[in-house]
């Protein structure tokens, strides 16, 4: 049973690393087997944009030149994995993102079957109370994006440097999700234990109240639902159909890269012709000449 603790943050021996070998410390109890990266170590170019990872038929562009492919087979030879990234600014730092926005990939050339449902556990130290509205989003987007059970979560309140050595409360937090989370690898019960959410599917609490202002909707997931009252309380009913076919579900990935992504292939072989001469006027007004970040040829 093997466990992946991913540390994405930049502060070195920090809260979040503390917490993520704390959680493997505690899935060691269990049995595991445990293995970390710090996803800061590691290079990480952005998405280049061109989205040849969907078309071309030979993956992502850039797999060979950094660390990307490495840390993606990292997590697809895992049994269950422990996230760790700090709250920065309402969210995780750009890393995260920079991550995910690599995972593009993913709607032509889906993970292997094995991703599907396993076990994965996220843990975001924060400073601040009431400065986390959508710290989990991005880490949720990644675990939905691979396929994966977020079993358990938990946003833990410390602040200073390692700052969560001194404080038990926290570890315990930390290594409890690492018992959890080997137990869910080992009897197969991947049923979420974390706090309950308003969306079934992420668990998040950010609820979109679309134009109509009588449907709202869970920005991550898509689902669709009717908020009401009852005794006092807010609660949304989501329909079983919307449910099911939530945005990152298997079905929903198909339909969208199959009839919303694959077609656009043809109409930008038809039209570039004639799109390549029309944006002549904005390559030569106020000309951008620094050197692209992306390798030429490719910009
Ligand atoms: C750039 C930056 C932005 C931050 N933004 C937030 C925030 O929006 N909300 C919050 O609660 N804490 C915020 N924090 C505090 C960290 O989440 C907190 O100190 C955490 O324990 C750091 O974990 P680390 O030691 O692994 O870096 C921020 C810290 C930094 C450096």
């Amino acid at each position: 049973m093997k466990v992946l603790g991913i540390v994405a943050s930049h502060r070195r021996l920090g809260n979040t690393e503390i917490l993520v070998k704390e959680a493997l410390m505690g899935a060691e109890e269990q049995g595991a087997k445990a293995d970390i990266l710090r996803w800061t170590d590691y290079h990480i170019l952005p998405c280049d944009g061109l989205a040849t990872c969907l078309f071309g038929g030979t993956g992502c562009a850039l797999k060979d030149k950094d660390d990307h492919n490495y840390l993606l087979e990292k997590i697809y030879e895992c049994d269950g994995l422990i996230f760790g990234a700090p709250c920065y600014l309402l969210e995780v730092p750009a890393i995260v993102r920079r991550f995910i926005d690599r995972l593009f990939v993913l709607m032509s050339s889906p993970p292997p079957t094995t991703m599907r449902q396993k076990p994965a556990a996220i843990i975001i130290p924060y400073a601040t109370r009431g400065w986390t509205s959508y710290a989990f989003l991005q880490p949720n987007l990644m675990m939905l994006e691979l396929g994966m059970a977020v079993i358990d979560r938990a946003l833990i309140h410390i602040q200073g440097m390692s700052e969560a050595t001194d404080n038990q409360r926290a570890l315990d937090r930390a290594h409890k999700i690492g018992i959890t989370l080997a137990q869910a690898i080992k009897t197969g019960d991947v049923t979420y234990r974390g706090e309950p959410g308003i969306c079934p599917i992420c668990h998040d609490r950010n609820i979109h109240i679309l134009k109509d202002n009588q449907t709202v909707e869970c920005g991550l997931c898509g689902i669709r639902g009717k908020l009401s009252i009852e005794s006092g309380k807010i609660k949304v009913h989501f329909p079983e159909e919307q449910v099911k076919w939530h945005r990152f579900s298997e079905e929903n990935i198909y339909r969208h890269f199959t009839y919303e992504i694959k077609p656009s292939k043809d109409y930008f072989i038809k039209t570039w012709p004639l799109l390549k001469e029309k944006r002549r006027k904005y390559r030569d007004y106020l000309r951008i000449d620094r050197e692209p970040v992306i390798p030429e040829g490719r910009g």
